[in-house]
């Protein structure tokens, strides 16, 4: 399957509380860092665990094995994507580990309860995934970091398209938690700001993949379009169900680039006609991105996608506020100036982080999955989501990159 980026860009969404002072004594450092992986390696979203890992370690193995001068070592907790073990996963590394560094995780409702504990006992959290608005919102603080994305982001970009390209009637399907519930409704409120109506929203508990009796109340509903959120393993059974119902052939489905990255091969011809939007993509062609795709290839004879991307950028942080505090992580709020100060050399292009806010400025890439290249240059030009048009269209880039908090 050939693949066209349409539009290029980048996208760092890190929140960051208010720089309040407080004076901690150093403590005398160990030679090493700690850092503390806490994602999924067994079920759903185990490859997006993996990959983020894996960016990780190769951007601190490009320095080294050294991020401030001090060495890198890793332990590591599978919090299998399950919200109820959070709280004592991550009081493991924590209490048991005595990590200096929290990284993770994939989902939202994990994610949460890390932040909880990372803001109770201050240690430094960066989430390299998992999109909950009140991560870069009322759980913020200035010990926590994300190197993603906010679940609003891509899904109200998505919303735009759906709506430029007159669409009226619109069914959303998803898993009941919180990454599922946020990116079906920024969609719904970009959809219904262009004129569209969100007429069914669909759900179903994650990790759960039967999918056939809400495959068969779409096909009763006849909406125009269908937006999904899923990814990973369950992202490759959606779209698989969704061709094997024969609803691709009528009802065009759109979503955030979840359901395609890491899992386009999985699904093979049926991600034919999907519309996906997303902060990164494969084909940016630029050298930063080139060098980085190269370097992951080599070293794990895998191709990247967006969660490595993810684990890469969130090692970069990491590397500027330890360099910036001689990698003495007591210092807070210098660690969280240094970030925040930053330009970081992220392979989605130059980006800067944005202080406590689910809407900062990025740029998304739309892309049509078809068979053959999708966008020459004439059907580009024609097209609502061209690479000119469909900057001017997301309103993202009207955020400000330092979005105050809202
Ligand atoms: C989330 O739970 O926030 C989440 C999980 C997987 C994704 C994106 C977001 O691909």
């Amino acid at each position: 399957m050939n693949r066209r980026n349409l539009l290029l860009g980048t996208a760092l969404c890190a929140g960051t509380a208010a720089l309040i002072g407080f004076a901690a004594p150093a403590p005398a450092q160990s030679p090493k860092i700690k850092v503390g992986f806490m994602l999924p390696y067994t079920g759903t979203y185990a490859a997006l665990g993996n990959a983020i890992e894996n960016g990780f370690r190769l951007y601190v193995d490009e320095q080294g094995g050294k991020l401030g001068g001090r060495e890198i070592e890793y332990v590591k907790v599978d919090d299998e994507s399950e919200p109820s073990k959070a709280t004592d996963n991550v009081n493991k590394l924590i209490k048991r580990d005595n990590v200096d560094v929290l990284v993770g995780t994939v989902h939202s409702g994990v994610a949460l309860a890390m932040a909880k504990a990372a803001k109770d006992s201050n240690t430094i959290l960066i989430v390299p995934n998992g999109g909950a608005d009140a991560i870069t919102g009322p759980m913020c603080g200035v010990n926590i970091f994300r190197s993603s994305f906010s679940n609003w982001q891509p899904a109200y970009a998505m919303g735009e398209v759906a709506a430029k390209k007159g669409a009226k009637k619109a069914v959303t399907i998803t898993w009941n938690y919180a990454a599922g519930t946020e990116s079906t409704n920024g969609f719904k409120e970009a959809f219904e700001k262009g004129g569209g109506s969100v007429v069914k929203a669909l759900n179903l508990p994650f990790p759960g993949v039967e999918f056939q009796a809400l495959l068969t109340e779409i096909a009763a509903t006849k909406p125009d379009v269908v937006y999904a959120f899923f990814a990973g393993g369950g992202a490759v059974k959606f779209v698989k169900d969704y061709a094997g119902a024969g609803l691709n052939r009528s009802i065009p489905l759109y979503g955030p680039g979840f359901l395609t990255d890491g899992t386009l091969d999985a699904q093979g011809d049926a991600a034919q006609g999907m519309f996906t939007t997303l902060h990164y993509a494969d084909g940016l062609n630029t050298p930063r991105d080139n060098a980085f795709r190269l370097a992951y290839a080599k070293t794990y004879k895998l191709q990247p996608d967006v969660y490595a991307v993810q684990g890469y950028d969130a090692a970069q942080m990491l590397g500027i506020g330890l360099k910036a505090v001689n990698g003495d992580v007591t210092k807070k709020p210098e660690f969280a100036a240094a970030i925040e100060k930053a330009k970081i050399d992220s392979p989605r292009g130059r980006s800067r982080s944005a202080r406590r806010t689910t809407r900062c400025r990025t740029s998304i890439c739309a892309r049509w999955w078809g068979k053959r290249t999708s966008w020459t240059g004439s059907r580009s030009r024609r097209s609502p989501i061209r690479p000119g048009a469909a900057r001017a269209d997301l309103p993202h880039r009207s955020f400000p990159l330092w979005g105050k908090e809202r």
